[in-house]
């Protein structure tokens, strides 16, 4: 795999960047996953809007436009991929430990494209989640790489046999680990608006377009743990989860435990956005 570290293309064996480099010392870096479907990438604008929104908030001085004749060049140097992902992550740059934000010159620009091993067996039959109380900053609008919180979520979930963790701040729902999360109820769309506790999903946008034009009405307000378990159906959106239907939160059947009509027309509609 040929990856692109610093204006330089190395195979992925020999890629590094420091050991002082903000990113590894502070978390001080954003990130984004594009996914690409028949070799294309799907949303780039929206992700590099997303990811130039997350520079200016950190104050890292970086243009994310400028990567895009990276990114081509990254498919052009890997070919092959029908489905895949980008990884792209900009950090401040390597400079000595010290809290106050250096004026460095040279962010470190890491990118690179994978093929995805594709599984369906949450998209055909819906998974299973936990709750889990989120602990995470207020600033969860930013894709920082700081996720460590995420992937302890997570991890809470693999170790109880589930799919995935569903945060909440005391009752209120937010997101789930790396997904964004719409429950279903008499018809109609819920989900968390957007704001500091969750992040701007790129699928959770193009859900709520697709919702507009199928006729499904789409309410972006807080709910509770119990409103989500009452709820007839479940989903969660994202770049590698797509629209994953959930069946079961905390050993409880969400509706009647099966995938629902309204989840399968947004998954339908979502197939056909991407062109697979
Ligand atoms: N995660 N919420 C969180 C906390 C996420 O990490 C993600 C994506 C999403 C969904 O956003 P989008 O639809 O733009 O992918 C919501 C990526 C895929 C990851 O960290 O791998």
């Amino acid at each position: 795999m040929i990856v692109y570290v610093n204006g330089q293309w190395m195979d992925d064996s020999t890629a590094s960047v420091s050991f002082q480099d903000r990113a590894f010392v502070f978390a001080d870096a954003v990130y984004e996953v594009v996914y690409i479907y028949k070799g294309t990438y799907f949303k780039m604008d929206l992700h590099l809007e997303r990811m130039q929104n997350g520079l200016d908030k950190l104050r890292i001085p970086f243009r994310a436009d400028d990567l895009r004749s990276v990114f081509d060049e990254l498919l052009q140097r890997n070919p092959g991929i029908e489905r895949g992902i980008l990884y792209v992550q900009v950090t401040r740059g390597a400079a000595p430990r010290a809290h106050g934000l250096p004026r460095l010159e040279q962010p470190t620009v890491v990118a690179y494209v994978k093929p995805l091993q594709y599984d369906s067996r949450i998209w055909d039959n819906g998974g299973r989640a936990v709750f889990v109380e989120d602990l995470r900053w207020h600033m969860c609008n930013i894709k920082t790489t700081g996720l460590l919180l995420n992937c302890m979520a997570k991890e809470t979930a693999l170790e109880r046999g589930c799919d995935d963790a569903i945060f909440h701040r005391g009752e209120i729902v937010t997101e789930a680990s790396a997904s964004n999360l719409f429950i279903v109820k008499d018809g109609n769309l819920v989900t968390h608006p957007n704001g500091p506790w969750i992040l701007p999903g790129i699928t959770r946008h193009v859900v709520i377009e697709l919702a507009g034009k199928i006729g499904i009405p789409v309410i972006e307000r807080p709910f509770t743990k119990d409103e989500l378990l009452a709820a007839d159906e479940l989903f969660l959106t994202g770049t590698t989860s797509e629209v994953a239907p959930y069946v079961e939160v905390e050993g409880q059947p969400i509706g009647n435990g099966q995938v629902g009509p309204i989840t399968r027309r947004i998954q339908k509609a979502f197939r056909q956005a991407t062109g697979m």
